[in-house]
């Protein structure tokens, strides 16, 4: 029962990405005034610290591969973007032929255990049917003594900040979201998703839970979005 339901929970993320896969730069780029760009960069900031030369980063959930080519071209990195959706991951070839591309469900890696010096997850984990499994899974992946970043959407610290933005969500987001991509369902989603996705201090003890070690965070553009990284 359990399975059916992350199955068909799987499907529609899976067939949502599709359907706004063909505006879903734009409209990344859009609905965040460019930040989404910002945040991705300070992914490439965190990394610099901790990634050996030559090193073998998964980049799950990579989409149309923005963070994966942010990763690649700050690094002498080898990167491996992983995605459900096949429609985003065309996109993420038209755009680069340096980034190897795999077809695959963050829940189910098709890679054998520690095998990365690095893995990230942008925007990805809101979007898994259990964000435990999901850890799990991505530190099955990653080498001993290899880092985790993941990227996602977070709870404001400020509450102006927070009222704020969840006005944004509620009120602006599915309307220009829905107009722009053709699918009001995705951009209703999106926000929902959100909300529901754990704050700063809730997702760090997960990690902490799911074994990972020197877990921290740092708030982005004041907690709209964070970033967490833990060891194995
Ligand atoms: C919001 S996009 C983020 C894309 C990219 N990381 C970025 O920063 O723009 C979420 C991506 O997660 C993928 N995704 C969601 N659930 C997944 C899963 N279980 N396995 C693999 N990919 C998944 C979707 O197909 C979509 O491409």
């Amino acid at each position: 029962m359990e399975n059916k339901l992350s199955d068909d929970h799987a499907r529609r993320v899976r067939e949502m990405f599709a359907r706004i896969s063909p505006r879903y730069d734009l409209l990344n780029h859009l609905l965040s005034a460019n930040i989404d760009r910002r945040w991705r960069r300070a992914v490439v900031e965190k990394l610099r610290s901790w990634l050996p030369a030559n090193a073998l980063v998964l980049d799950i959930a990579c989409g149309t591969g923005d963070l994966s080519i942010e990763i690649f071209e700050n690094f002498e990195a080898k990167v491996i973007g992983v995605d459900f959706c096949r429609p985003m991951l065309e996109l993420a070839a038209r755009k680069t032929d340096r980034l190897d591309l795999v077809e695959g469900d963050a829940l189910r890696l098709p890679f054998v255990d520690d095998t990365f010096d690095g893995v990230t997850i942008g925007f990805g984990l809101r979007n898994v049917s259990s964000i435990e499994d999901g850890l799990s899974e991505l530190r099955r992946v990653l080498r001993p003594n290899g880092w985790a970043a993941i990227l996602e959407f977070s709870e404001p610290v400020a509450p102006g900040l927070r009222a704020l933005v969840a006005v944004y969500y509620a009120r602006l987001l599915p309307w220009i979201g829905g107009f722009l991509s053709g699918s009001r369902a995705a951009y209703t989603y999106l926000p929902d998703s959100i909300s529901r996705f754990p704050n700063q201090q809730t997702l760090a003890s997960m990690m902490r839970n799911a074994g990972f070690e020197e877990v921290s965070f740092q708030n982005l553009t004041a907690g709209v979005a964070a970033l967490h990284v833990g060891r194995k």
